[in-house]
């Protein structure tokens, strides 16, 4: 438990160390934030899903103009702001979430990349290890809360 904690503790953020430190080795939030109003289920509805699928989908067809682009562009680029969501206002309960979020987050990168080059079988390549932060994460932390 100590051990777990500790690992934890390092790959999540220094804020959440102090609170673990204060409260004891709670599990981060999990669910939603300790202060913003957003649930880990509505950040998944609304911002990570439909842009995650949406992105696939026009990638697969291959994006045909610059309104196509940009448009993929939004979605890699907000799913690389979800990574950053997923780790803030002490949401991060250990290192498996910490480090699917860095997948999340590198991946969009990578994604972003070859969009930005217009690279549309690249930018697919790179969609599908970003892919792989979804069922590392939620492998672990997704079966507890059912919907
Ligand atoms: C760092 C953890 C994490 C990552 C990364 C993550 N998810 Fe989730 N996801 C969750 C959790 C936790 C839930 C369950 C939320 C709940 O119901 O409280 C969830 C639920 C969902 C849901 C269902 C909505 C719900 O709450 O039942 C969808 C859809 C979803 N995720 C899509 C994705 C996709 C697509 C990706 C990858 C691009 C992804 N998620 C990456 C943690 C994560």
């Amino acid at each position: 438990m100590k051990k777990l904690f500790l690992l934890g503790a390092a790959a999540c953020s220094a804020a959440l160390l102090l609170t673990m430190v204060v409260t004891g080795p709670a599990n981060g939030q999990v669910t939603k934030g300790k202060t913003r109003p957003l649930t880990t289920h509505q950040l998944m509805e609304g911002l990570v899903g439909p842009n995650c699928g949406g992105l696939s989908k026009a990638l697969k067809a291959k994006p045909a103009d610059a309104k196509a682009w940009k448009k993929v562009a939004t979605q890699a680029a907000l799913l690389n702001e979800a990574s950053y969501i997923l780790m803030a206002d002490g949401r991060c309960p250990d290192g498996v979430w910490a480090g699917a979020a860095k997948t999340l987050r590198e991946g969009s990168a990578a994604v972003l990349k070859k969009i930005e080059a217009k690279d549309a079988a690249g930018a697919q390549a790179a969609f599908a290890g970003m892919t792989k932060a979804c069922g590392a994460c939620h492998k672990v932390h997704k079966k507890a809360h059912k919907h």
